[in-house]
C-alpha cells in the first residue's frame, strides 16, 4: 500500500508547486487533478475499495490533499483573474477615464469679460493702467477740487502721504482714460476695466477691493444724444433686449452734465418687486459728457473734441444679472457658489 501513500505525497508536492497565468490553464489543472477522470478523483475510487483498516490511515491524508488542490486553484484563479482584469484596463483604449472635477471662472471674470464683449462689438479698445497710482491721475487731472472729499483718508487708501502728489491706490479706472488722452489724441474710444479700492466697512452692498469698466469716448461733435444710445445698447446687450433706461441728474467732477443710469428690473419687469425695492428701476451706472477742464489738462483741444464718460461696477452688474443678493459671496470663494456659475457662457 506505500504506492497510495507515494501517490499522495507526490500529488501534494505536484498541486504546490502548480503554477498557472491564465484562466484557461487554471481550468486545466482543475480538471487534471479534481476533474471526473482527474489523478485526486481516482485516487478516492481506488480508496474505496480499501478494507476499512486501510481507509482509517489513507482517509485523512487523502482529504487533506484534495483541500490543498482545491485552495491552490482558488488561489491560482483569483489571481489569473486579477491579471485579466488589469490587462484589459490597460489594452482598452475606449474605456472612458477618471473625470477630473474642472474649475468654473468666477462669475466677475464672466461678467467683465461679457461687458468687454459687448463695447468690443462697439468699436472700443481695451486700456489698462496701474492699480497703485498717484493723486494727479486718480483726482488732480480728473477736476477734483483740492479739498474734495473723495481725496479724504475716509474713501482713500494712501500708499504715501506728505508728498505733493501722493501715490495712492486707485479709487476707480477713470485714471486710465487719463493716461489714454494723454498719449493719444481722439477720436479715442477705451474702456477700462481693472480693479479698484476704497476704504469702506464691509457689507452685502459695500467692499473695499471691487473691479469696475469705465467708458470714455472722444471725437468731434460728441453728444449726450451718442451717450445715451451707446448705453441704451449696452444694457439691452446685457440684461436683454426689452431692457428700458432713465438718467437722473447726478455730479462728477470730471463730466458735465452727469447722469446716473438705472436699467428697468429684469426681474419683474418694472412692476415693482423686491430686488428692485419696489420702484421698478435699478441703478446700474454713472455717466456725462467729460468737463473741458478734464480733456484740456490731458492736452485735447476743448473747442475742437467733445465726449462722454461712463464708469460701472462689475460687482453690481453680475448682482443684478443673476440676483445675488450679498457682494461678499463673490471674494469668499465658496465652491458652493462659483459652481453655480460653471454653465455661464460668455457673449
Ligand atoms: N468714476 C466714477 C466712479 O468711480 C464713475 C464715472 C465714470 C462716472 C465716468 C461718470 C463718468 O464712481
Amino acid at each position: 500500500m506505500s504506492s497510495m501513500k507515494e501517490q499522495i505525497e507526490s500529488l501534494l508536492s505536484e498541486v504546490s508547486a502548480l503554477k498557472a497565468s491564465t484562466e484557461k490553464e487554471v481550468e486545466e489543472a482543475r480538471v487534471k487533478y479534481l476533474g471526473k477522470k482527474g489523478e485526486i478523483t481516482k485516487l478516492f475510487e481506488e480508496f474505496r475499495t480499501y478494507p476499512s483498516e486501510l481507509k482509517k490511515e489513507f482517509g485523512q491524508r487523502l482529504n487533506s490533499l484534495k483541500k490543498e488542490a482545491m485552495s491552490k486553484i482558488e488561489e491560482l484563479r483569483e489571481s489569473a483573474s486579477a491579471l485579466t482584469a488589469t490587462q484589459q484596463s490597460k489594452d482598452d483604449v475606449s474605456m472612458p477615464g477618471d473625470p477630473l472635477p474642472l474649475g468654473s471662472r468666477h462669475p466677475v471674470s464672466i461678467a467683465r469679460q461679457q461687458i468687454i464683449n459687448i463695447f468690443r462689438k462697439f468699436g472700443y479698445d481695451v486700456a489698462e493702467g496701474p492699480e497703485v497710482e498717484d493723486d494727479y491721475h486718480v483726482f488732480e487731472a480728473l477736476n477734483f477740487p483740492p479739498n474734495h472729499p473723495a481725496r479724504d483718508m475716509q474713501d482713500t487708501f494712501f500708499v504715501s502721504v506728505g508728498h505733493p502728489n501722493p501715490l495712492l491706490l486707485r479709487t476707480h479706472t477713470s485714471s486710465v482714460q487719463v493716461r489714454t488722452m494723454e498719449k493719444m489724441q481722439p477720436p479715442i474710444r477705451v474702456i477700462c476695466p481693472g480693479r479698484v479700492f476704497r476704504n469702506e466697512a464691509i457689507s452685502a452692498r459695500a467692499h473695499c477691493i471691487f473691479h469696475q469698466v469705465e467708458g470714455l469716448y472722444i471725437d468731434e461733435n460728441v453728444s449726450f444724444a451718442d451717450l445715451k444710445q451707446a448705453i441704451l445698447l449696452f444694457a439691452r446687450e446685457m440684461f436683454g433686449p426689452d431692457t428700458q433706461i432713465r438718467m437722473r441728474p447726478s455730479y462728477f467732477p470730471f463730466t458735465e452734465p452727469s447722469a446716473e443710469v438705472d436699467v428697468s428690473c429684469n426681474i419683474c419687469h418694472g412692476k415693482g418687486c423686491n430686488i428692485c425695492k419696489g420702484t421698478g428701476w435699478l441703478e446700474i451706472l454713472g455717466c456725462g459728457m467729460v468737463d473741458p477742464n478734464v480733456l484740456e489738462a490731458s492736452g485735447i483741444d476743448s473747442k475742437k473734441y467733445s465726449g462722454f464718460a461712463f464708469g460701472m461696477g462689475i460687482e453690481r452688474i453680475a448682482m443684478l444679472k443673476w440676483q445675488v443678493n450679498d457682494l461678499r459671496h463673490y471674494f469668499e470663494n465658496d465652491v458652493r457658489f462659483l459652481r453655480e456659475f460653471g454653465t455661464c457662457v460668455e457673449v
